[in-house]
C-alpha cells in the first residue's frame, strides 16, 4: 500500500502561506489610517493590485487542489469536526474569490481604471450600472471580511487544538519545520 502523505506538497505550502501573508497585508493596506490620509489613492491602488494578485493565486491554488486532493484529516476526529474543518476551507476559497471579484466588479461598474502596481492597465469587466451598482457591490465587499475573520478564528483555533490538545501532526503537515510526532 502507498505510504500516506504526511505533509502538503511544496506548491500547496507555498500557496497557502503566500496567500495568508498577502491577505493580512491586504487588510492593513486598506486600514482607515491609510485610506483617510493624504496618500489614499496610493494605498487603494496597492490594495486593488494585491487583491487581484490574490485572485489569480487563489485560482492557481484551486487548480492545484483539484489535481492534488487534500490529505485526509485524522480518522479518529469526530465527524462534526472534520465537516467543520472542510466547510471552513471551502468557505475560505469562496471568500478569497468573492472579495477580489466584488472589488474588481465595483471598480468596473464605476469605470475606475486599475493599474496593476503601476505597471499595466488591468482590464475592466463589461458591467454597467455606474456608481449605484458599484455601491451595492462595495456593500458586499465590506461585509465579506467579517466572514473572513470568523473563518480565520475557527481555522487558527482548530490548528492550535490539533497541536496542543490532540497532539497530532495536522499543523506539522502545513508547517513542516514543526517537528513531526511519532
Ligand atoms: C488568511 C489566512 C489563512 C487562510 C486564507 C488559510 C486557508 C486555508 C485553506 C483554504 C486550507 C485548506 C487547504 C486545502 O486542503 O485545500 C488551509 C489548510 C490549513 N491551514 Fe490555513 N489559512 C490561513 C492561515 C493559517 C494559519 C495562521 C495557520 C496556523 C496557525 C493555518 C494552518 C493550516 C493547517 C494546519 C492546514 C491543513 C489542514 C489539513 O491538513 O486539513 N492556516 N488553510
Ligand atoms: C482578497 C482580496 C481582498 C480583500 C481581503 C479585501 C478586503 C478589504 C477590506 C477589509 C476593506 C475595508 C472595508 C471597510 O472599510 O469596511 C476593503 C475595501 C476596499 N476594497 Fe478590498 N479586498 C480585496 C480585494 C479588492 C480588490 C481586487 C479591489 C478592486 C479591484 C478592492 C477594492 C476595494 C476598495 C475600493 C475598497 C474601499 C477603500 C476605501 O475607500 O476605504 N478590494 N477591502
Amino acid at each position: 500500500m502507498a505510504e500516506p502523505r504526511n505533509r502538503y506538497s511544496t506548491v500547496s505550502l507555498t500557496l497557502h502561506w503566500l496567500i495568508a501573508v498577502l491577505v493580512v497585508v491586504q487588510i492593513f493596506v486598506v486600514s482607515d489610517a491609510n485610506t483617510d490620509g493624504p496618500n489614499a489613492g496610493f494605498w487603494i491602488g496597492l490594495h486593488k493590485s494585491t487583491g487581484l494578485s490574490i485572485l489569480v493565486l487563489t485560482l492557481v491554488r484551486l487548480g492545484w487542489r483539484i489535481a492534488n486532493p487534500a490529505i485526509a484529516l485524522p480518522a479518529d476526529q469526530p465527524k462534526w469536526q472534520r465537516v467543520l474543518a472542510r466547510a471552513t476551507h471551502v468557505l475560505f476559497y469562496v471568500v478569497l474569490l468573492a472579495l477580489p471579484l466584488t472589488g474588481w466588479l465595483a471598480s468596473s461598474a464605476a469605470g475606475r481604471d486599475i493599474v496593476w502596481y503601476g505597471l499595466f492597465q488591468w482590464p475592466l469587466l463589461p458591467i454597467g450600472g455606474g456608481r449605484e451598482t458599484a455601491g451595492q457591490l462595495m456593500d458586499i465587499h465590506r461585509a465579506l471580511p467579517k466572514l473572513l475573520y470568523v473563518l480565520l478564528a475557527l481555522h487558527v483555533l482548530g490548528a492550535l487544538k490539533h497541536q496542543f490538545i490532540n497532539r497530532d501532526n495536522v499543523l506539522h503537515r502545513m508547517m513542516p519545520f514543526i517537528p513531526r510526532r511519532p
